[in-house]
């Protein structure tokens, strides 16, 4: 599309920011009218309570290997699952390194075929519906490189999942991942989580951005999460959680922000506090003081 019509259509968008999405006959925003498997699976990843989630992302094996923070994921991941809502994983992590009487949702990592050491859009999906619900997932992820050098494909691979998902009641999570040569800005995280959206995909798991975000979560008719992203002083992170909870994020799948702090249980608690109680970022910075503290 010439640059001139894209800017002269941003000049005439209105996201009514102020109007709330209507969510009848669900608590979650565009999902009223899917059956009741999905709607029931969603439910175990949104707490109904609130509609909101902590997801523990600790997929980056799949492209990064043994991540830091994540070397020994046997050890790191058990302690902090008693704080979120749900985890983020591939298969390989599940059936090594996580009990199986963990009672957690799973999302789980589907996409595969790329890594760090090569171009990390061109992907294909890597886990059968089948194999999914063998691991009892309660929904489907993959990366969407809406702009990259394999977009076609990254995208064919959500419509993939999605049309599986569809026939056994799997959610699929599109995850916004952007390219190394993209800017995560309100204008390209708007443009993915709509095309996300659009696809068929049931969630999008995007970036915080400034200024924006809360044009970005109301031009995506479903549930929105954010990615952590790099690791941040701890004060920052939750900061960036409070902020897009407050702007329309329904929760956070976040790793490196957790795994990566002085003291990850006390982050992923302070996390939780700001998903779920709506703690503002100087409190929940004094509860990770005060948990980290107590745990010395
Ligand atoms: C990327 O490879 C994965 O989708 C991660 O799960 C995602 O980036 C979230 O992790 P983080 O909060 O560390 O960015």
């Amino acid at each position: 599309m010439p640059d001139a019509q894209v800017k002269s259509e941003d000049k005439a968008k209105d996201f009514f920011v102020d109007v709330p999405f209507e969510t009848p006959g669900f608590f979650l925003k565009g999902s009223a009218h899917l059956d009741w498997g999905m709607k029931n699976r969603l439910a175990r990843v949104f707490d109904p309570k609130d509609g909101r989630t902590v997801m523990l992302a600790f997929d980056h094996g799949y492209i990064m290997g043994p991540t830091s923070g994540i070397e020994r994921m046997d050890l790191a991941i058990p302690p902090l699952i008693p704080h979120v809502d749900c985890l983020m994983c591939t298969r390989g992590a599940l059936k090594t390194c996580i009990p199986p009487e963990v009672n957690k949702p799973v999302v789980l990592r589907s996409s595969a075929g790329a890594t760090i050491l090569k171009e990390l859009s061109n992907e294909v999906i890597g886990v059968t519906l089948e194999d999914a619900l063998r691991f009892n997932a309660a929904a489907v992820t993959c990366q969407c490189y809406v702009g990259g050098p394999f977009e076609k494909e990254s995208l064919a691979n959500l419509c993939h999942l999605v049309n599986e998902g569809n026939r056994y009641g799997v959610p699929t999570l599109g995850v916004t991942a952007v390219g190394r040569e993209l800017v995560r800005d309100a204008r390209y995280l708007g443009l993915a989580g709509r095309v996300i959206a659009e696809l068929g995909a049931h969630f999008n798991k995007t970036y915080y951005c400034e200024p924006g975000f809360d044009e970005v979560v109301a031009g995506t008719p479903i549930p929105v999460v954010i990615a952590g992203g790099k690791k941040l002083p701890e004060a920052e992170a939750l900061a960036m959680a409070y902020k897009a909870i407050d702007q329309g994020a329904v929760g956070v799948d976040m790793g490196r922000n957790i795994f990566l702090a002085d003291s990850p249980p006390a982050m992923a608690a302070a996390i939780r506090a700001v998903v779920h109680d709506g703690l503002k970022p100087d409190k929940a910075f004094q509860m990770y003081n005060d948990l980290k503290g107590a745990k010395k």
